[in-house]
């Protein structure tokens, strides 16, 4: 189905940061496959580790005890939050386990908690509960009737958020930064307000990390920059490096009601992808390489802020650690395709956001030479 629409590159092997394309032309990868190359192309430890779990075991389902899978999803909730996991292969499968977890609490409890608050701007997936979840016309077009209970609703106004706190709220479900909508982080004030709020009212935290989770703000979850807690959350992207790999965070107590039959996945957490994301865990909660993160991400900050100051045409620099994004007056698209042209590749994100997600493992080599193409791409553009 066409639901791409005309795709122009095609690239052969990727090797660290950069793509090489059939005829060998080399392009410094900073979309990282919209956010989710964590550790870049064919890191060699994650190479090593398939190829010898290939030989070993593919797959057996979920039938039998799989001592890997366990193991992964104790080291997840050792560093996090969680006391549970459900593993999927994506992300918009973690965000409907998540919405399961929520539904299932709340009937178990026998409240009548059927309202879930989302915020504008926000992109949860693809799925029929992604697409009511987000309410953006640009995803869900076409697909109505969509299901009920959800409201959306201003992000970051804490103000707009308290008076549609009802008893009915079941839960309230964020990124603590935007991706697809267009690179906007929620303020450590309103996500430190949202938690209050849902210890106050009784209401369930969900936080989507697809995109901003594993390593990707410095933190292994952006929301650990605000000191606090969710009782659910969906992790995929970086988590497998690209291999396609999920999950559903949550504490016991707000995982109770998914007990025996509620949930299943044919592939979720299967041998390959649970391998892959153990190494990944691994070398991402690392405290060297997430300062590392930090520290390069601040370098990249420091030198695109220095960019806006040069061009009229950059109206913003936005986004935290390694998901960035730079708001333009002419068209994303255009500007991006632009860069493509200069070998640097980005990914254009709502608002007219040109975003900036590189593999976490760039360094000031990689760094200076987006710059120097942004430059050279910004120049053409006077
Ligand atoms: C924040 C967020 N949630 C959910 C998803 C859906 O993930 P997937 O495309 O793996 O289903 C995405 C994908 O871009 C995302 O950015």
């Amino acid at each position: 189905m066409p639901t791409y629409g005309e795709r122009d590159l095609a690239f052969a092997r990727g090797k660290g940061c950069y793509l090489y394309t059939t005829s060998g032309k080399k392009y410094l990868d900073f979309a990282g496959g919209i956010a989710v190359n964590s550790l870049g192309h064919c890191h060699p430890q994650l190479v090593k580790i398939l190829n010898k779990q290939s030989k070993i075991l593919w797959h057996t389902s979920n039938l039998y005890k799989n001592n890997n899978q366990e193991l992964f999803a104790k080291e997840l909730c050792n560093k996090t939050f969680a006391d549970r996991v459900f593993f999927t292969n994506s992300g918009a499968e973690a965000i409907e386990c998540g919405l399961k977890v929520i539904k299932s609490y709340w009937n178990l409890k026998n409240k009548n908690k059927k309202t879930i608050i989302t915020f504008k701007g926000a992109f949860h997936g693809r799925t029929f509960a992604a697409l009511s979840a987000q309410k953006n016309k640009k995803y869900s077009e076409g697909f109505t009737p969509l299901l009920s209970g959800f409201k959306n609703i201003t992000f970051n106004d804490e103000k707009v958020l308290l008076k549609n706190i009802t008893k009915e709220t079941a839960a309230i479900m964020i990124e603590p930064i935007q991706g697809e909508g267009g690179i906007r982080p929620a303020s450590l004030k309103f996500l430190k307000y949202i938690k209050k709020i849902c210890i106050k009212h009784d209401i369930l935290l969900f936080l989507d990390e697809v995109q901003s989770g594993f390593g990707r703000s410095g933190k292994l979850y952006a929301h650990e920059w605000a000191k606090i807690k969710p009782d659910i959350l969906a992790t995929a992207k970086g988590i497998g490096s690209g291999f396609p790999l999920g999950a559903c965070l949550a504490t016991s107590k707000a995982s109770f009601g998914m007990t025996r039959g509620k949930h299943g996945s044919t592939y979720g957490g299967n041998p390959l992808a649970v391998a892959i994301g153990r190494e990944v865990l691994k070398i991402i909660s690392n405290k060297k390489f997430l300062t590392d993160v930090d520290v390069i991400s601040r370098y990249l900050w420091k030198n695109l802020k220095q960019l806006q100051s040069n061009y009229d045409e950059i109206l913003d620099v936005r986004g935290a650690g390694l998901l960035l994004g730079i708001k333009t007056k002419q068209n994303n698209v255009m500007i991006a395709n632009k860069l493509k042209k200069n070998k640097l590749l980005t990914v254009p994100a709502g608002d007219n956001i040109i975003r900036l997600a590189p593999p976490l493992t760039i360094n000031k080599i990689h760094v200076d030479q987006a710059i120097k193409i942004l430059n050279q791409t910004f120049k053409t553009l006077l």
